[in-house]
């Protein structure tokens, strides 16, 4: 049948966001970023000078979180309240008190409603990356993917992007532990294929997800 929606989730520094951007731009896909979506509320706290790891300072502003997303191009930009957060949510302070944030139970009911009203109007498809894509968002996906690759070069792709500081493998694995508390991105959920990034290069990778939806139509 017609592929719409494709779901990819995956641990931090599995590569998952540059593939799905890729993926989708090869399939002619919208894109959407879910880890952005809680990035931004994160942002939000911290701006108002409170602590994403209490969940009340959290809960205080999820009715404020005036959240907004370009799906349709390439680049998405992200916005709160009219302000463009798109650079400020990539930096190591966002991604140290993102986890606080997801673990809120309400917070990823109310992100997940605005998923699924993008994942709905998108056309002709849409590639949606995240953490529970695969499981809670979009389980009736029609092609459902879980990325992963081994730990060392998860690790050694992450310090490739942000260069050599001795705290990203601790803060990396420390995130996902914590992540991964909240929802288990690390065994694929039945009906998901399992793609093993740890010995394909990125052209590679997308090739395998492009290949995967193409088989799928
Ligand atoms: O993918 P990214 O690293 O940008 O995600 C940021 C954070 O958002 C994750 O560490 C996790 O806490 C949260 N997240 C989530 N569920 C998703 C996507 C992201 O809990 N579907």
């Amino acid at each position: 049948g017609l592929v719409t929606t494709v779901a990819i989730d995956g641990p931090a520094g599995s590569g998952k966001s540059s593939v799905a951007r890729r993926a989708a731009e090869r399939l002619g896909f919208h894109l959407l970023d879910t880890g952005a979506a809680y990035r931004s509320l994160a942002w939000l706290v911290l701006e108002r000078g409170l602590d994403p790891s209490v969940e009340a300072d959290v809960l205080g502003v999820l009715d404020d979180f005036d959240y907004a997303v370009d799906v349709s191009g390439p680049v998405q930009r992200f916005s709160v309240g009219g302000v463009d957060v798109s650079d400020a949510i990539r930096t190591e302070r966002i991604s140290g008190a993102v986890s606080g944030v997801a673990r809120v139970p309400a917070v990823r009911e109310a992100v997940n409603v605005r998923f699924r009203a993008l994942i709905a109007e998108a056309d002709p498809g849409i590639v949606v990356e995240g953490r529970d894509i695969t499981t809670v968002v979009a389980p009736d996906a029609d092609v459902r993917i879980l990325l992963t690759a081994d730990e060392d070069v998860r690790i050694r792709r992450r310090i490739g992007d942000v260069g050599d500081d001795a705290g990203v493998a601790e803060r990396l694995s420390a995130r996902d532990r914590s992540d991964n508390q909240v929802v288990d991105f690390m065994t694929p959920a039945p009906g998901v294929t399992l793609v093993d990034s740890t010995h394909l290069d990125f052209d590679e990778t997308v090739q395998a997800v492009v290949e995967l939806v193409r088989t799928q139509e």
